[in-house]
Order: C-alpha cells, then structure tokens, then sequence
C-alpha cells in the first residue's frame, strides 16, 4: 500500500498554469496569495467540522451505520441472488461508479440500477429479465417523494407482491432513507421494511459514503471497511497538509483562481481508465449541482457555476480533445493515471516492416495508455491549455473512496471560496413544482407567472 512518500492520490499541477497570461501577477505572488487563502478556507472547514455543521466529513467514522450495512448486506447475500438499487441522482450515481471501478468477482450479488428515469423501455426490459423471487429491492430516497424512484419502486414493489405475496413481500424491500421523516419512512412503517439511514447532515450527492452507497457496495461483496479507510486516509491528509501540499485544497484552489482570473469554468474530468467512467459521471453531479448558484450566502445574485465534463480517456481523445486543444479557452482538463492496472497484456508481434504497425509492438496496453494520457496533457500545455493530473495507484476501494471524498473536500473548498452554499441545490425546485402541476398533484398549478408554450 502506498507510503508517506507514494500517497494514496497524488496531484501533479505543472500544467495547470499553462497559457497563463505574462503580463499578469507573478505566478510565484498568485500561489503565495491563494496558499493564505487555502489556510483560511480550511481552518473555516475545520470550524465546520468541529462544530457538526458538514455531515460528510464524519462519514468514514459512522460505525453503527456501516455495521448495520454490513449485517443487513451479509445476511442478503446469502439468501438472495439481485439486488435492484433504485434511486436518482445522489441516490444512485454514487453506488454506480463504486461498483463500476470495483467489479468484484467475490461471489456477491449481482446489482442492477432503476429508478433514475421514467423511460418505459428501461423498466419493462428490467421487468422481463429479473426473476424478483430471488431479488432484493433497495429504494432509495433520502425524501421519499421523487417521482423517479418511487414510481419504478411501487410497480417493482406491486410485481413483487404478485410473486411472493403481500407477507413475504416485506423481507425482500431495504429502504434507505432519513432516520425519521419522509415519505419512503412513513411506508417503510407501514409496511416494516427494513431501513438504512442517509444522515440527516449529509446532502444527496455527499452520500456515496454512507448507506447510500455501501449497502450496494456490501451486497456486492466490496470490501467497504476499504473504501472508508481510503476516505479517512484523504481526510487526514486534508487535516494535516499546508496548502501548498494539500490535494483537495489546491485542486479547488486552483480551478477558483482558472474561473475568477481566466474565465475557465468548463471543469473536464478524465480518467484513463474505463472503471472510472461512471465516478466521472458522479463527480459531474457533485460539481455542477453544488456550485452552480444564483446566490451567494450573503443572499447577492452571483450565477456562480462551473460546467463539468465527464470524459474518457483515451476514448474521447477521438471525440473530445480537439476541442480541448483549439477551442475556446474556457477550460481546465483534470486526468485520473491509474500507476498499475489490475490486469496487463502485451500487443501482440504484427507486421515488423510496415512501420505504421511496427511500433505498436513490444510494448504493454498499461504502457499505451500511459503514453496516451501524458501526450494528451503534453499537447494541451503547448496549445497554451492547463491541465492537472491525479494519480493512484491502483484502483482499488481505498483509492476510489479516497477519490470520492478528494472530491467532496474540493467542493466544500471552492464553496468557501466562492461564499456559496454548496449543500442545497434550489434550482431543481420550479422544474419539480411544474411536472407536479402537470402531473396533478394536489396544491400545484401553473398560474399567470409560468410562461405559456
Ligand atoms: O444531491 C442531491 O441532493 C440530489 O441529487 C438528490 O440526491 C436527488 O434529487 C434524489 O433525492 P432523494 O434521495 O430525496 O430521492
């Protein structure tokens, strides 16, 4: 495992200044300048901590949670063959890009995702495959009254009544959701399911690292003490390094000064490596729905926002990277390097004297994807575009929980630097309160302030 001197994540920022213009603050000034600040916004974090005002710091340490989702997944696995984890959003993406990066082939139960869409294809082919007498349905929901979830859970719930009858029913639904209030607890009651809390302090799309996302984990048969213990070991990190070492601190750090000094506010995540798809695809929700604000704390209208990008490499360099390289200056790239993949392979001998396929040989796939990704950032910093990379070395459940909070410390970071509230998301609300009216929910209208189509 990693040593003091290979941390579990590495932040490499050479290029993160490249095209910085000349005639601006000396570099060496901005850096000394934006370290204070990154000692203020974590002492402010710490302040946070201390007094129990940010949940997710504690997640690592929740031992009665995790217990209770180790208890509750063990005893599933061995009676059960699927779990069904429906849910959206923070509910949803967090469980996807662990199992995504962890594929464990430890004999766990096999996971499929519903629930974040109403797109009726998706749920009759879910319903035409899943035998639900050897299923377990989570659903989870932290209110209990989004539409998208509890939609495909009442017909899954109905599907899986007519199966195994109303009293069995029961034993095959978890709900994870708050400890007290909500609609899906108030079921949950009724119907005496069992339940995993999400913490009351701890927002959808901070929750990977609560039931949230272990329970799925668990049943899968990931090693979530690992995940925790990657978690706990970037937080420490967080606590202990000046700023100028800090990961999270100077990644936000970074990205606040691309955005304020240089308009830079399309944020492009891209790991090289395919099981780390799907953790871009929550760090996209984290990054857009956490600082894309109207307000600033003070209550001033800011429009605050960076527009992240999900993208693959070395995919996307036949998709993406051109725009990256010519097109507008608007953004900064952040690739994931993966040290040692778990599997390797050798290219195979082809055509030694056709020189357009001789090269290929004599090397591993690791070896080309590293070259991949460092000719990707080499190319960016001579078109005059920043970029920074985060290593690991190897993917594993501490470096993915270790990501996942690396993460959650940068956004809770920026948040300070920005003065936003970066727990709430108000903007998804008007768009809830028309498809209530739309959809006929009692209380909700479109009156004369809604436009008309
Ligand atoms: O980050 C958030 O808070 C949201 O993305 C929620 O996770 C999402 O809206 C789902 O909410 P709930 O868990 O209440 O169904």
């Amino acid at each position: 495992m990693p040593t003091k001197k290979s941390p579990l994540i590495a932040y490499d920022t050479s290029f993160m200044f490249a095209g910085r213009p000349s005639g601006s603050v000396p570099l060496e000034d901005e850096m000394h300048e934006l370290a204070k600040r990154l000692e203020a916004v974590k002492t402010e974090l710490l302040r946070q901590k201390k007094a129990k005002q940010v949940g997710f710091f504690r997640s690592p340490d929740a031992i009665g949670d995790i217990q209770a989702t180790e208890k509750l997944a063990l005893e599933l696995r061995r009676k059960y063959r699927t779990l069904v984890v429906i849910g959206i959003g923070g509910s949803d993406l967090g469980a996807r890009a662990i199992l995504r990066a962890l594929r464990p082939e430890t004999g766990g139960m096999a996971v499929e995702f519903i629930g974040a869409n109403t797109d009726p294809e998706e749920i009759a082919a879910l319903l035409r495959r899943l035998d639900l007498k050897t299923a377990v349905l989570n659903i989870v929901s932290k209110s209990g009254d989004t539409i998208e979830p509890m939609s495909v859970f009442f017909l899954l719930r109905d599907r899986l009544i007519k199966a195994v009858g109303r009293k069995k029913h029961a034993a095959q639904v978890v709900a994870t959701t708050d400890r007290e209030k909500g609609t899906l607890r108030r079921i949950a009651e009724i119907e005496g399911y069992r339940t995993l809390p999400v913490p009351a302090d701890v927002g959808g799309r901070f929750s990977a690292l609560t039931p949230v996302g272990l329970f799925p984990a668990a049943c899968a048969g990931v090693d979530i003490r690992k995940l925790l213990a990657g978690a706990r070991q970037v937080r420490d990190g967080f606590v202990s390094d000046p700023a100028g070492k800090n990961g999270p601190l100077l990644f936000a750090g970074l990205h606040w000064e691309a955005y304020l000094r240089r308009s830079q506010h399309v944020t492009v995540l891209m790991p090289y490596a395919d099981a780390l798809k799907d953790l871009g695809l929550w760090f996209r929700q984290l990054w857009a729905e956490s600082l894309g604000k109207k307000h600033d704390r003070a209550g001033r209208t800011v429009f605050h926002g960076f527009t992240p990008v999900a993208a693959l490499g070395a995919t996307d360099q036949h998709s993406q990277v051109q725009l990256y390289n010519e097109g507008p200056l608007d953004k900064t790239v952040t690739f994931i390097e993966v040290a040692k993949f778990r599997d390797d392979l050798s290219t195979a001998e082809s055509y030694p004297e056709i020189e357009g396929a001789a090269y290929i040989s004599g090397h591993t796939f690791s070896e080309i994807i590293h070259a991949e990704r460092l000719a990707t950032a080499l190319a960016l910093a001579k078109n005059g575009r920043p970029s920074g990379t985060l290593t690991i070395p190897v993917i594993s459940p501490q470096t993915v929980g270790g990501l996942m909070f690396f993460f959650e410390l940068a956004v809770a970071a920026i948040g300070e630097l920005l003065d936003i509230n970066v727990y709430d998301q108000p903007g998804v609300e008007a768009g809830k309160r028309a498809m209530y009216a739309l959809l006929g929910r009692a209380g909700y209208e479109l009156d004369e302030t809604w436009p008309r189509s």
